[in-house]
Order: structure tokens, then sequence, then C-alpha cells
């Protein structure tokens, strides 16, 4: 028989033809004659209908059993499906006790309950889906970069920066060797390619990456991991943070599009069940950053947060940071689409923002874009290229003899540049209407919990 995957057989191309297919069972029914079973194979969210000889053994057809079937593909007789599986023979490969299965059929588990079994929870239609998802999600993006002529680079993981200087920083143990640590300088797990990106940005027009980063960051919230994936691209010879915007959205609507066209039933099975009534086409896809209402200030950011009714518990004086809550607030405010934070206070972005010495607040060419249910989805900025102003902004951060290099950059043949990193995570939280980041990562990291 001819072997072939559940989303093939289900197709009904093969109709009459002996096949072979190889699954989970996901449904286990008997009637008189004859005992119907479900069987997946996470090729799509479909399972093809088995139909055996209830004669058959069958002690073994439980619900999360592995099995391999041989049979006739036929037309069905019920509407629910277009084809079966007349089943002459059936092996179990694994069996699965369902009294011990955390997994019950017929029950649509939640997510926070699957959650408590990473090693187990790909076994769901729910989490099969968002690995369906996040697997072409990643296409997508390379596909967008690639048509627009941007260079895929794989920047480090292990790196002797601190792009955000933040400190928020996993350092790597070495080995001390006749007393020399094993790189004779402190590494660390990066926090952004950021740096290395500029680095290449530097002979090509356009680069990007997509990996993933560490941070230390002690946070239990439902927008943080420990270890996370970003994209991030950087672009040579711009001078406009309209051009980063126009990037950003561009890559948002291109690869939500391509979801919606590639993988249209996952992406409703969380519209349906995860959050109903979350549409990604009227949400996100409509974005306009040219539209008034879609690209404020961070100074008019502060203005609206200090009009409003609303009580914050955190401060929103000029020079504050944006908190979750202001960020949710604004995207509230300017009509729940995504919305544009821009010209952040310099004191609040890292050493190589670029100055807007032209405007009267001190602040720097930065761009948030703020999505709603969860807030910062990208942030981006124009690097500095003016060797004199990066040099005293390295100089006030104690930076100056760590980043030599850095400068080299701004020496020979600079250009003027910026870019931004968008968090795939929480894309795909946004897209998919997921409240916590941890539903959306096969194995997620955050503080006090490293599982597998
Ligand atoms: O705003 P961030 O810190 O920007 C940078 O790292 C820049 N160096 C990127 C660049 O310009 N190339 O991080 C970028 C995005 C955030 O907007 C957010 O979506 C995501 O990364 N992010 C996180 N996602 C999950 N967990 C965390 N702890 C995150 N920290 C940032
Ligand atoms: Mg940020």
């Amino acid at each position: 028989p001819k072997k072939l995957r559940i989303c093939e057989a289900v197709s009904s191309s093969d109709m009459g033809t002996n096949v072979k297919v190889q699954g989970w069972v996901r449904s286990v029914r008997h009637q008189k004659q004859n005992l119907f079973l479900h069987v997946n194979d996470g090729s799509s969210l479909q399972s093809l209908q088995v139909v055996a000889s209830s004669q058959l053994n069958h002690r073994l057809l439980t619900f999360g059993s592995a099995v391999e079937v041989s049979g006739l593909l036929v037309k069905s007789p019920s509407r629910r499906q277009e084809v079966e599986l007349q089943a002459n023979q059936i092996h179990v490969v694994g069996e699965c006790n369902p009294v011990d299965f955390p997994f019950k059929v017929k029950e649509r588990h939640d997510l926070e309950y699957i959650r408590q079994f990473p090693h187990l929870r790909c076994r769901t239609n729910t989490f099969s889906s968002l690995l369906r998802i996040r697997s072409e999600a990643t296409t997508a993006i390379q596909l967008y970069f690639r048509d627009k002529g941007y260079v895929q680079v794989h920047t480090p993981v292990i790196t002797s920066n601190d792009c955000e200087g933040a400190g928020e920083l996993f350092q790597v143990e070495q080995e001390e060797d006749g007393g020399q640590p094993f790189f004779s300088v402190p590494a660390y797990l990066v926090v952004s390619g950021q740096l290395h990106l500029e680095v290449i940005a530097g002979a090509f027009p356009g680069v990007f990456s997509f990996g993933p980063t560490f941070r230390a960051e002690n946070s239990q919230s439902r927008r943080h991991l420990a270890e996370f994936f970003m994209v991030e691209a950087e672009i040579s010879f711009t001078q406009s943070l309209e051009d980063l915007m126009k990037v950003m959205e561009e890559m948002f609507r291109s690869t939500t599009e391509h979801l919606l066209a590639q993988c249209p039933e996952d992406v409703a099975l969380f519209h349906k069940h995860v959050t109903p009534g979350h549409n990604v086409r009227t949400q996100s896809i409509s974005t306009k950053y040219q539209h008034q209402n879609t690209m404020i200030t961070y100074t008019e950011a502060i203005d609206i947060l200090n009009r409003s009714s609303q009580k914050f518990a955190f401060e929103t004086d000029w020079g504050c940071d944006l908190q979750t809550e202001h960020e949710k607030y604004l995207v509230k405010h300017c009509g729940n689409i995504p919305l544009f934070v821009t010209d952040y206070p310099y004191t609040l972005k890292p050493f190589y923002a670029r100055d807007n010495l032209d405007k009267p607040l001190h602040t720097v060419a930065a761009v948030d874009l703020l999505v709603p249910g969860v807030g910062e989805l990208c942030g981006g900025t124009l690097r500095e290229e003016r060797l004199d102003l990066l040099k005293t902004r390295l100089a006030l951060a104690g930076l100056d003899e760590t980043y030599r290099w850095y400068l080299d950059l701004r020496r020979f043949g600079s250009v003027p540049h910026g870019g931004f990193g968008m968090g795939f995570e929480r894309y795909l939280q946004c897209v998919l209407g997921v409240d916590n980041i941890r539903d959306v990562i096969p194995f997620p990291r955050y503080s006090h919990s490293c599982l597998l």
C-alpha cells in the first residue's frame, strides 16, 4: 500500500487505493458491527476516520495510542468527511493507558491545563495547531525579507556585549584554564543580535536575523520569557523612522496574510476556542501607519495618559518608561489597532539610539509598535552614526573601551542606518489572541522554570 500523510489521505485524491497511514488515535467509537477511530498525525488539524470490524481485538486501541493502519480509502457515507479508511490491518505501535494519560478523549482542555505537561502537550489539537502556525510564520517572515532583498544573517548566541545595556544578562560560566577563563573575557547569552547585524549592514542594503535571545528578567508576566525568538532587521542608508515603520507594518501584514492563507483551520481554532471573537483581520491587518491615529509621539502619549480619568499604578511624568498598563490604555484610546509611538526620551533608550538634536525636548529617533492585547511588539531606532556624539554617549555609559570596534563602523564607510526587533512570541500572542506567552512557545523558560 501507498504510504500517505493524513492531510493527503483526507484530500480524497487517492480514493479507491490501498494506503497505509501512521498516527495517534484521537477518538474511538464502538458500534454493533463497526469500530470507528479518528487518527491524526500532526500534518494538519484534520483526522482520518478509520472504520474497522468490531471483531478486531481493540483492547489496545485507546485514545492517545500510536497506530499504523492499512486499508482501502473510500468515499465516506457520512457528511462529516469526504473519505474514510476501511481498515484491513491495524497495528498498535505504541500503547497509551487512558487512565494515566493526562488528556481525556472528547474533552477540551484549556491552555493552562495542558501547559502542565510540556512533554505531552503537542498531542493536543490546540498545541499541534500552534506548532504548525509557528512553523508557517517562520517561513513567512523569511519569505518576506527574501522577497525584499534582505540577507539573512546568523548572529551569535554567545557574545561579549550587552546590547541593550539593561544588565539583564545570563553569564556563560567558563572553566578556568591556567588561570584564564575559556574566552579570556566574560561572555553572555545574547540579548539582541542588533550590534552584529549593524556590523553586517555595513556592507549590505538590508539584513535580518531570526533566532533565540535571552534575558535574565525576573518577571512572571504574561508577555515575558527568559528565552524568546526575535526577528531583527537592519536597514542601511536610511534616515527616517517611517522606513522602519513601513517594514514593521509590511512584515506584520504579509506574515499574517500568509498564515490565513496557509493554515486557516489552525488559526480559526484559536479564534473559536481560545479567544472567541478574536479577529485578526479587522484588528491587525488594517494598520496604516500613515493614518494619524496610529502614530503618536512619546510626548503626546504622556499627554493622553495624564488627561485620562484612569488611575495608573505607575507614574506618567515625561521621562517615565511606558508600562504595560500605559501601553494597553494608549492602544485602546487610539482605536484598538496597532499604534506607533515615536521619539522617546534620550534617557530611556540605549547608547546606540540617534539623538534628535533638532527637537526641543531631549529625545531620540526611536519607535515602538504597540498592539492590542499585548502592548509592545516591536522596538526600533535610527542608530547614532555621528562619531563624536556616539563617543560622548559611550563615555557617559562607561563603555568606550568595550566598543572600539563599534566606533570603527562609524569611521570606515559609515552610513545612516536603523533597525528594529520584533518578539516572535508576542507576534503569535497578538495574532492568535493568546493571553499567556508561555502558550505560544514549545518549551517556555522563565524565572524559576526551566522544565525539560
Ligand atoms: O525592545 P527590545 O529590547 O529591542 C531590542 O532588543 C533592539 N536591540 C532590537 C533592534 O533594534 N534590533 O526588544 C525587541 C522586542 C520587543 O519589542 C518585544 O516584542 C520582544 O523583543 N521582547 C520580549 N519578548 C518576550 N520576552 C521578553 N522578555 C522580551 N523582551 C523583549
Ligand atoms: Mg523595547
